[in-house]
């Protein structure tokens, strides 16, 4: 994993009015400790001027093939060396066109053609070319671009959406550029390393709500953060990952299918009808062990009279999962509020999971921070409190390693 302070991006800026949103993407990244050197060809110029990007990234821009300012008029060459990515946002159909046919009649074309693909006994970084493509329905639809894209696909340069919706011109449909924030989220996930590959990730998150009547019920205290940034997480890793959340207030990841469930009962059937497709399940949610018996059709009313509620257990989804005859390799969550060592390595010991994370909710619950502790085989490991994206990108590596040591 690069340290933010050693990250350097190039981020190209084509001719489209999406330019604007480049700014936003530049600020992203500088705020996450990137360097960002930006190159802005003569269309991008018509949009954005230089000076925008230069207060943003702190670096001289790049305009010009034949700018004589950089050592040896090289820029072509020596702005993506030691680079982790060219960033090309937005990507015009015309520079979309020329990549594809490895065309370099400009700075960022040549750039491009030029960059690293493979890594050279270490010394030398690849760099990753991913384009974010911004133009008007009918020119992304046309066959030529299209041809033009499954090329570039095929190339190793990866495509960035477009998205759908309304565009500049008025019309609606595919081409607009994905927003600065979900680009600024890809190209992050671009860099972590792919331990899980090719694996299928099913996770629970959230809390579970049990109705007692149409406005009550029992619920657990979950914000479903953690959950979600190990959703986040296994798909950085390369994982198609689906997600079954219980009712919380945060947005899907890029690119994690999500079923939203209501209670444990709904939440056990969502998970058993997709763990056959899975190689891993992880179990984050705050599952309500208890629901009501009885369920009241109407809302009950209030009465001075004290009330006794009949509550019976819900499925424990994980330990079902567990059992199954090839069970998925399971991951749990034990959130305790004291002895975490203790009820955690008998939680893993009594589910027959391989791993366990422990964690005091004192220490995490609702928050951002947590701090964690793993329990295997071979004993436990406490990991270093961090964000929670964090630390599941520390638990998504352990997973890696314990399916695949030898990766
Ligand atoms: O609630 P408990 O402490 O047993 O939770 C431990 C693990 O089991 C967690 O990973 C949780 O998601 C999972 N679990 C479950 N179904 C339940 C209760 C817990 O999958 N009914």
């Amino acid at each position: 994993m690069n340290s933010p302070s050693t990250r350097r991006i190039v981020l190209g800026v084509t001719g489209g009015i999406a330019a604007y949103k480049a700014a936003e993407l530049t600020r992203l990244l500088v705020k996450d400790g990137a360097d960002v050197h930006v190159v802005l060809t003569q269309g991008g110029a018509h949009f954005v001027t230089p000076v925008t990007f230069q207060a943003l990234s702190g670096n001289r821009v790049w305009t010009d093939l034949w700018d004589a300012s950089m050592q040896n008029n090289m820029a072509h060459i020596d702005l993506t060396r030691g680079a982790q990515a060219v960033v090309v946002a937005p990507a015009s159909a015309d520079f979309l066109a020329k990549l594809a046919n490895g065309m370099a009649d400009d700075l960022l074309t040549t750039l491009c053609l030029a960059r690293p693909r493979q890594q050279v006994d270490g010394a030398q970084h690849a760099c990753a070319l991913l384009v974010a493509p911004a133009m008007n329905r009918q020119m992304w639809d046309n066959p030529a671009t299209q041809r033009n894209i499954a090329r570039l696909r095929e190339d190793g340069v990866v495509i960035l959406g477009p998205g759908c919706g309304e565009q500049a011109c008025g019309e609606s449909g595919d081409g607009r550029m994905l927003e600065p924030e979900e680009l600024f989220e890809e190209i992050i996930a671009q860099s972590q390393p792919k331990v899980l590959s090719g694996r299928r990730v099913l996770l629970t998150a959230g809390p579970t709500f049990e109705p007692i009547d149409p406005v009550r019920g029992i619920t657990n205290s979950s914000s479903g953060k953690m959950g979600y940034a190990l959703a986040r997480a296994a798909r950085e890793a390369g994982a198609s990952v689906t997600l079954v959340s219980g009712p919380v207030a945060l947005t899907t990841p890029r690119g994690v299918g999500r079923v939203d469930v209501q209670t444990a009962r709904d939440m056990r059937n969502a998970v058993m009808a997709r763990v056959g497709d899975n190689d891993i399940f992880i179990a984050v949610a705050a599952v309500a062990d208890y629901r009501p018996a009885q369920v009241a059709e109407h809302k009950i009313k209030k009465s001075r009279e004290s009330r006794a509620l009949t509550l019976e257990a819900n499925p424990d989804i994980l330990a079902e999962v567990a059992a199954l005859p090839k069970p998925p390799f399971c991951v749990g969550f034990a959130a305790e509020s004291e002895r975490l060592e203790e009820y955690a390595s008998a939680k893993r010991i009594a589910k027959r999971i391989p791993l366990i994370v422990g964690n005091l909710v004192q220490e995490g619950l609702g928050a951002d921070d947590n701090r964690v502790i793993l329990f295997d085989d071979n004993g436990s490991t406490p990991l270093a409190p961090a964000g929670k994206l964090d630390v599941a990108r520390q638990v998504v590596a352990r997973i890696g390693r314990m399916i695949d040591p030898h990766r």
